[in-house]
């Protein structure tokens, strides 16, 4: 929805509309426990569920979460494994919770490489809470920025191909609208926990007019506190879309 991006974009309290997050330093949280990585997994997942009870509270509408990028699954096959289980059990443990919480389930990637149990979980999750109208959750797994940008141009070439669509220029508008995220708001705030400071093919179409935010701490570390603090620095940027700082003070006053 990149051009209109500009439009609402703070909730009536001020905080982001959305919230892209690189949930990064699991393992790291478990090597300096002497723990198994998946370990680090499984504290990872306790800070997801306590974050969505932040983001509802505070009003947040959608929280995107990278859980696997498309590139995770050059990972040792036994942690991808652990990992693929641990999305089957917290999705089938937690569905019915987030059901109650209001919660919309959406989860973006290519789903076909994965196991059709798990493939059957997200279906039935996504449908559980497919009419909700509290926080959505966008979950990405097996995603990559540059897949989404190739399918959405795939989408949008095969209906010009199929009379769909008129055979004219393709604009940024149009592949906006087959983006994976083509109904949600572009995120207002990106944040990567763990120290590292890229953003690793996450929603690059998205992201264009996103504030980033970089943290050290460790994301099962990361809790309502860490995120507050994130929130807080978000509402003390100018953003400028392009214009000129004097340009954004003179539209702020006619509000
Ligand atoms: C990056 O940390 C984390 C991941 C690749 C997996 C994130 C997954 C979860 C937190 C589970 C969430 C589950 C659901 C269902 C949303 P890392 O392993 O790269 O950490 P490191 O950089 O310290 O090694």
């Amino acid at each position: 929805m990149s051009n209109d991006s500009e439009s609402l974009i703070v909730t009536d309290n001020g905080n982001p509309r959305h919230i892209a997050i690189i949930m990064d330093g699991n393992g790291r949280w478990a090597k300096k426990r002497f723990m198994p990585r998946i370990i680090g997994h499984k504290a990872g997942v306790k800070t997801v569920k306590n974050l969505i009870d932040f983001c509802t509270a505070e009003k947040i509408e959608v929280l995107s979460l990278f859980a696997f990028s498309s590139e995770n699954w050059r990972r040792p096959p036994e942690e991808v494994s652990l990992l693929m289980k641990l999305f089957i059990t917290t999705l089938s443990s937690e569905i019915k919770k987030l059901n109650r919480k209001n919660v919309k389930l959406v989860c973006i990637g290519e789903r076909s490489a994965f196991s059709n149990e798990l493939q059957r979980e997200i279906i039935n999750g996504e449908k559980l809470t497919q009419n909700n109208d509290g926080l959505i959750l966008v979950i990405a797994a097996n995603y990559g920025g540059h897949w989404d940008i190739a399918q959405a141009a795939n989408q949008v070439s095969t209906k010009i191909r199929t009379g769909i669509l008129p055979n004219t220029l393709i604009t940024e508008d149009l592949i906006s609208q087959h983006i994976s995220t083509a109904s949600l708001p572009d995120p207002d705030l990106f944040i990567r926990t763990g120290g590292e400071e890229r953003i690793s093919n996450f929603l690059l179409w998205q992201l264009a007019y996103t504030e980033f935010y970089f943290t050290p701490i460790l994301w099962p570390d990361f809790n309502s506190t860490a995120l507050r603090q994130a929130i807080d620095s978000f509402k003390g940027r100018q953003r400028r879309f392009g214009r000129t700082g004097d340009q954004v003070i003179a539209k702020t006053n006619l509000l």
